[in-house]
């Protein structure tokens, strides 16, 4: 007998791969469809899988939609991946942010405890809600201190997961994630937009990159190795919290120069510093450790960084030749 699997967010990065995940492990996998943009389907069409998913229409902010796609897919699995996900345009949309994100989440609770409270719920959490960090290196213990409104709404999702954990007894888990890529990543986000970038300059088609804050410091992982996390999660007999990272740290510029590099060229060439691209309040630094998830999942990182960032290059490139 299959599972079912209810995933919000099925469109995006990590939703195209959690779907091919549980369709592996022979899953009949449902997605939230909110009908967003023109070609919302790309990524899973990249991965091969666009026609094994079924599709529900709906919206984070739509109560009634969530508990017809809870009824419709009868999910014993319930995966909340959707959100506004990009920190830079929180500040430009701060209430979308809070109720897609922070409302939206206790939508998919609420309907979790109306149709099916035996069903296990996952929350995308992030690192961005460590934001001024209160520990060098960040785990489930570390006090949050967020710095955009994004992080302030996942922050309302995160604790409302642990209230609906001790309140009404759901299997509900949050997944404290640190920023993880892919070739699947949107292109406004940093590695994204630089290795779509690197792979142009180096066709001819583009001369400069303009970034921002290339000093500030990130734990990126690839998106393929996190989403096993998360399915991890609600295999394990009691719900809990956990921090998924690599435990390293990196700049920005260093990021930037693997990419560059890759193509035998060089950042100092090509990148322009814009103050366009700063934000009103920086994540300085995120670093953190997954030893609880090492422990008691099993889950470790496996793909390194210039694996990773290779990855990408490569994947704009092909994409561009054609
Ligand atoms: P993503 O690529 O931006 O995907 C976001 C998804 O949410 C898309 O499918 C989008 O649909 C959907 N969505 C947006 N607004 C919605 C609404 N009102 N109703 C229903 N669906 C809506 O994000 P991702 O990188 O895969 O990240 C997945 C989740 O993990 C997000 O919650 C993110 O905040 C969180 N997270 C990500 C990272 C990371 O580094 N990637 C780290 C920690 C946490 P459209 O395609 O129609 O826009
Ligand atoms: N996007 C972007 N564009 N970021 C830039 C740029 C630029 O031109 N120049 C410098 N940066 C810096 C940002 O200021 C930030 O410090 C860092 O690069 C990473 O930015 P993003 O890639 O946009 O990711 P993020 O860390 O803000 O957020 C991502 O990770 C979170 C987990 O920590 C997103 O995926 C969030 O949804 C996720 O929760």
């Amino acid at each position: 007998m299959s599972k079912q699997a209810l995933i919000t967010g099925i469109t995006g990065q990590d939703g195209a791969y959690l779907s091919r995940l549980l369709l592996n492990k022979g899953y009949e996998v449902y997605g939230l469809l909110a009908r967003r943009g023109s070609d919302t389907l790309w990524r899973l069409r990249e991965l091969g899988i666009e026609g094994e998913v079924k599709l529900i229409d709906g919206d984070l902010t739509d109560l009634s939609s969530l508990i017809r796609a809870l009824e419709v897919s009868k999910a014993q699995e319930v995966y909340n991946l959707g959100a506004q996900s990009f920190v830079g345009t929180s500040w430009q949309q701060p209430v979308l942010t809070a109720q897609v994100d922070g409302v939206g989440a206790i939508n998919v609770l609420e309907a979790v405890r109306i149709v099916n409270p035996k069903a296990r719920f996952y929350q995308a959490s992030t690192s961005e809600m460590f934001g001024l960090i209160q520990a060098e290196k960040q785990d489930e213990t570390t006090p949050f201190y967020p710095r955009s409104p994004y992080g302030v709404a996942k922050l309302m999702a995160h604790w409302a997961t642990v209230n609906y954990r001790e309140s009404h007894g759901l299997h509900a888990s949050s997944g404290i994630l640190f920023n993880h890529e892919s070739p699947l990543r949107g292109i406004e986000f940093v590695t994204r937009k630089v290795t779509h970038a690197v792979a142009s300059i180096k066709l001819g088609r583009q001369k400069e990159l303009r970034l921002g804050n290339i000093d500030a410091k990130r734990d990126w992982g690839f998106a393929g190795d996190y989403v096993e996390a998360m399915w991890l999660m609600l295999q394990q007999e009691q719900a809990d919290d956990y921090v998924v990272a690599t435990g390293k740290t990196t700049t920005v510029r260093d990021m930037c120069e693997i990419a560059f590099a890759h193509v035998g060229l060089t950042l100092q060439e090509h990148v322009v510093i814009d103050p366009n691209f700063f934000r009103p309040a920086e994540v300085d630094v995120l670093l953190g450790n997954p030893a609880k998830a090492e422990a008691k999942l099993g889950w470790a990182p496996k793909t390194s960084l210039v694996q990773l960032i290779t990855m990408m290059v490569d994947a704009d490139m092909r994409r561009l030749k054609v």
